[in-house]
């Protein structure tokens, strides 16, 4: 009997919940406050503060499912195990368990809880640098569980370690476990055979601060981090060849098969793009993302489209994205986002296939042009073709690689820089609550961040409410909804407001109390945030309440003079305000 998604994820949250454990809601695939990554790529992203220190309200054992998107691995898609779009299993240890607990939960889980024998396990473990030795510990456990010698890889860092790209961030080296998917019976480990070992869990050894690049100390709080595939754990359970033939792309595969009137389109890479694309996408919009030319926005607008010209090598004709989204939700019903925004889901891929369909065809007849031509494609030519015919650089590229001829990329940057417009992010990750860069500075934008609210709520109305924020250790950045441009009198009024209750010296405090309690009480919560039903609440006396994970400074004179450098529109209804502190 197959296990399905929902199975595999009820015994996961059950065996940690039997473990002590407390679930905790998957956050937003979007970052509010970390300037350093687009998307959630990881469980951890939103667990920062908690993996530095601060007491998580509901203790030191966490376990959740986490939707991540990973646009690092987008070139990989159409293989049997990569993906954009993927459920994380997530279990936390914060303080609490460190490297015996952890490795023996992971194994108990894979091999009591869902029966994987452990002859198709390996192992890797961190081989060891100039700054920290070899894990021998972590080696030890995993022979004490019955790993023998011969499937234990020693991995250096650049495979072996986690770090999150923020700095003060917490990090370390980690132990992952692979399953068995060469033909024959298993051989070696994933060094030596390493196509034929897939990743399926990765125990995260958080015993490090990354204070910078290059620069690790060791952190007061040891922590485990583990975050497991649930597609591929699905697949290997289930005895399929990929993740596309589980539970959770099958029904998709039906769809694109039914409009493309082909069959049996599982192991077609075309299919496989659009699949993980679309889903993504729609992910991605769920949690209120539209396509555009610049960051998040840029990297769905990629998505969208090269999900599009691979149903054009399909031979789809007519738009067929939107025609996805009800068996993508049908999969993913606990994601109440998706069913909220379905509409708004339809209207957006709608809108940009509409877009794109226009001028992808003439576009791939420039394109033939150009190469029948042409020994390579210029800058110039690809910015034409990102220019005038909506052809994302990395898709020409794409294009460029399966017709075997160069592009010249340094040239088109060049000539997109003249022209200012496109800024193309390759990274993916993302916050929902914490600070990803938990610098000192950052600490009292954030607090700075809380009086702003309060204080555009005194000078302008109840009605205001934020609508999203993002703070770098240069400036903070507020968005509000508010109907029309700030005068000069009300900003300065703000302005002082934020001042005053900075110079009068206002402790900042904490507490945690049940969810329903804290929103009676008037404390603020962001709008369309998912919280677990305690939260933590920041105090500024009795100035502002507002729900968050912090951090924040204990004092407000910690902050400095407060500034704001601008306000503007950020989209209709909502205004934004740039601000620093000196
Ligand atoms: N944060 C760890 C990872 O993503 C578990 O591999």
């Amino acid at each position: 009997m197959a296990i399905t998604r929902e199975e595999l994820i009820k015994k996961y949250l059950d065996f940690f919940k039997s473990k002590g454990h407390k679930v905790i809601p998957s956050a937003s695939l979007v970052p509010a406050n970390d300037p350093t990554v687009l998307f959630t790529t990881a469980g951890m992203h939103p667990l920062v503060p908690f993996l530095m220190g601060q007491r998580h309200p509901l203790g030191n054992r966490v376990v959740n499912v986490q939707k991540c998107i990973r646009t690092g691995d987008i070139d990989d898609v159409g293989d049997d195990f990569h993906l954009t779009f993927f459920e994380m299993l997530g279990n936390w240890s914060l303080g609490d368990y460190f490297k015996k607990e952890g490795i023996n939960y992971t194994f108990e889980f894979l091999t009591k809880k869902l029966k994987i024998p452990v002859e198709n396990l390996a192992v890797s473990v961190f081989e060891g640098d100039k700054n920290v030795p070899k894990d021998t510990e972590s080696e030890k456990i995993w022979k004490s569980l019955g790993i023998k010698q011969e499937r234990i890889a020693y991995l250096p860092k650049k495979n072996n370690w986690w770090e999150h790209p923020g700095n003060n961030t917490p990090c370390g080296p980690c132990t992952e476990i692979f399953y068995w998917v060469g033909k024959g019976k298993p051989k070696g480990n994933p060094k030596i055979n390493e196509k034929e070992w897939a990743e399926i869990g990765n125990d995260v050894l958080m015993e490090f601060t990354k204070v910078s690049p290059e620069k690790y100390i060791p952190s007061k709080q040891k922590n485990i981090d583990f975050g497991g595939g649930c597609e591929r754990t699905l697949a290997i359970l289930n005895d399929m060849r990929s993740v596309y033939e589980t539970s959770t792309f099958q029904p998709i595969m039906r769809v694109i098969e039914k409009i493309s009137d082909r069959k049996n389109l599982t192991n077609n890479t075309s299919a496989r793009i659009i699949a993980d694309h679309i889903k993504a996408s729609i992910f991605i919009i769920g949690d209120g993302i539209s396509p555009a030319n610049i960051e998040r926005g840029y990297v769905l607008r990629r998505l969208i489209r090269r999900a599009i010209r691979h149903g054009y090598l399909l031979g789809i004709k007519e738009n067929f994205t939107a025609k996805l989204v009800d068996s993508i939700l049908e999969v993913y019903q606990d994601y109440k986002e998706l069913k909220q925004n379905k509409n708004k889901i339809i209207a957006e891929l709608d809108k940009e296939e509409n877009r794109f369909r226009q001028t992808l065809e003439s576009g791939m007849h420039e394109f033939d042009k150009i190469i029948k031509s042409k020994k390579r494609i210029s800058g110039k030519d690809a910015f034409l073709l990102y220019q005038s015919y909506g052809f994302p650089i990395e898709m020409t590229q794409e294009l460029a690689k399966e017709n075997k001829i160069k592009l010249d990329l340094k040239e088109f940057e060049q000539e997109n820089k003249k022209h200012q417009e496109l800024s193309r992010t390759a990274s993916a990750g993302a916050f929902k609550s914490g600070l990803a860069d938990q610098s000192e500075k950052t600490i009292r934008l954030h607090t700075a961040t809380h009086l702003l609210n309060e204080a555009l709520r005194r000078v302008l109305g109840d009605e205001v409410r934020q609508r999203g924020s993002n703070i770098t250790p240069e400036r903070l950045r507020f968005d509000f909804n508010f109907p029309r441009k700030l005068t000069d009198e009300e900003i300065k009024k703000v302005e002082n407001l934020v001042n005053e209750k900075i110079n009068n010296a206002l402790p900042v405090t904490r507490e945690e109390i049940k969810l329903k309690e804290a929103v009676k009480s008037g404390a603020q919560a962001e709008f369309g945030a998912k919280y677990p039903d305690v939260v933590s609440v920041y105090s500024i006396d009795d100035f502002s309440k507002e729900i968050c994970t912090g951090p924040h400074v204990k004092n407000t004179e910690e902050i400095g003079k407060f500034k704001i450098i601008k306000e503007e529109s950020s989209a209709a209804g909502i205004r934004r305000i740039k601000a620093v502190v000196e």
